[in-house]
C-alpha cells in the first residue's frame, strides 16, 4: 500500500486532510506536527527521514502570517524556501512524489485577467519572495513535484478571514472591509479533497502523474467586502459591512489587488471538479454550526 506522509499536520490545510484520510483506505496515512518534525532545523530534517520511506510527501506547513513576514524575514525564507527544498531533497532520496503548497501572493498587483500558472510572478511581499522562493527551490531540486497554488484559505481550523468575520460580526454593529483586492476564496475541504483525488486517480493507475504547477482556488470571483458579506448573510449576522479602500486600511504587508487564479490545468489534467466559492462557504458553515 502506498504511504502518504502529510507534514503540518495542526494548520487549517493539515487538519482538513487529517479528518479526510481518516477512513480512507487506499493509502497508509501519517502526519507530522511541529513537534515531531521541527521544520527550523535542517538537521532535524535529515534524522526524521533517515530509515523512513514514503511514496508521498505533501507539504502542509508553512509560514503564513503575512504581515508579521515582513519583520521576520529570516524565518519566512526557512520556512518557505530553504525547508520545502530540503523536502524535496529527501522526497528525492527516497524516490517519493513530493506535493507543495504555494499562494496567489506569489503574483504582484499588476494583473487584471485570471492568473495561469505560467503568468509572471512578481511578488509585492516578503511572505510572496518566500513562497517563489520556495517553488523554485523545489522544482530545482525536484521538477517531477507537484505545486499547487491556491487563495484566501479558510476552513473550521485555525485563523482565518471567516472564523475572524464571525468573531467581529457577532461583537460589532459595522465592519470596514477592502473592497479593492479581488479574488477566489477556497475552502479547505475543497483543496484537500482535490489533492486526494488526484493522488487516488494516479495511484490507481486512472491518470499518469504530471509534475508542474498548478492552481487551484473555489470558482467564482469576489471582494473581501463581497466575501465577509455573504458570510454576514449565510450566518444570519445583521452586522452592517462598509466598504473601504487598501490605502484607508494600511497594513505592513502589500496584497495583490487582484489575484483570481485559471484553474483550467488542474481541471484538464486530473479531471478535477470545482465549486462555486458561494455554496462552498454554505457547505463549511453548515458543517461549523452541525
Ligand atoms: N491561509 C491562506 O489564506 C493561504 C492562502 C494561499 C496559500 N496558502 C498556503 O497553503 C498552505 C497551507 O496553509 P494553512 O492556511 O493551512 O497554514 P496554517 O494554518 O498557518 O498552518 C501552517 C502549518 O505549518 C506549521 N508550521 C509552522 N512552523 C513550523 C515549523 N517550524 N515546523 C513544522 N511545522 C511548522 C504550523 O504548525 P503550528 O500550528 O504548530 O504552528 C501549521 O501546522 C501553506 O503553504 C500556505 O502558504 C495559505
Amino acid at each position: 500500500m502506498n504511504k502518504i506522509l502529510i507534514i503540518g499536520r495542526e494548520g487549517q490545510l493539515g487538519s482538513t486532510f487529517h479528518e479526510q484520510t481518516r477512513e480512507l483506505s487506499w493509502a497508509d496515512f501519517s502526519y507530522t506536527t511541529v513537534d515531531t518534525l521541527n521544520l527550523m532545523d535542517s538537521s532535524a530534517i535529515c534524522s526524521f527521514f533517515k530509515d523512513k520511506k514514503f511514496d508521498y510527501l505533501i507539504n502542509c506547513a508553512a509560514y503564513t502570517a503575512v504581515d508579521r513576514a515582513e519583520t521576520e524575514p529570516a524565518v519566512a525564507w526557512r520556512l518557505n524556501a530553504e525547508a520545502p527544498k530540503e523536502l524535496a531533497e529527501e522526497a528525492t532520496r527516497m524516490n517519493a512524489r513530493f506535493i507543495h503548497i504555494s499562494t496567489d501572493y506569489v503574483f504582484g498587483g499588476e494583473h487584471s485577467r485570471p492568473l495561469k500558472p505560467e503568468t509572471p510572478q512578481t511578488p509585492d511581499s516578503v511572505y510572496g519572495k518566500s513562497k517563489l522562493q520556495g517553488e523554485l527551490e523545489v522544482m530545482q531540486q525536484q521538477p517531477e513535484s507537484i505545486i499547487i497554488r491556491t487563495s484566501w484559505l479558510y476552513s473550521r481550523y485555525g485563523k482565518n478571514f471567516l472564523k475572524t468575520m464571525l468573531q467581529l460580526g457577532k461583537k460589532r454593529d459595522s465592519l470596514n472591509v477592502v473592497f479593492d483586492q479581488v479574488g477566489t476564496p477556497t475552502l479547505a475541504d475543497d483543496l484537500a479533497e482535490a489533492i486526494l483525488t488526484i493522488l487516488k486517480k494516479i495511484i490507481s493507475g486512472e491518470k499518469e502523474f504530471t509534475p508542474g504547477v498548478f492552481h487551484f482556488s473555489n470558482e467564482g470571483v469576489c471582494s473581501w467586502f463581497d466575501f465577509s458579506k455573504a458570510i454576514f448573510y449565510e450566518s444570519g449576522i445583521s452586522c452592517k459591512v462598509v466598504p473601504v479602500e487598501s490605502d484607508q486600511f494600511p497594513t505592513p504587508a502589500s496584497r495583490p489587488a487582484y489575484s483570481v487564479m485559471d484553474k483550467t490545468k488542474i481541471r484538464n489534467t486530473y479531471g478535477i471538479e470545482i465549486e462555486h466559492w458561494q455554496d462552498s462557504l454554505r457547505k463549511c458553515l453548515k458543517k461549523t454550526n452541525g
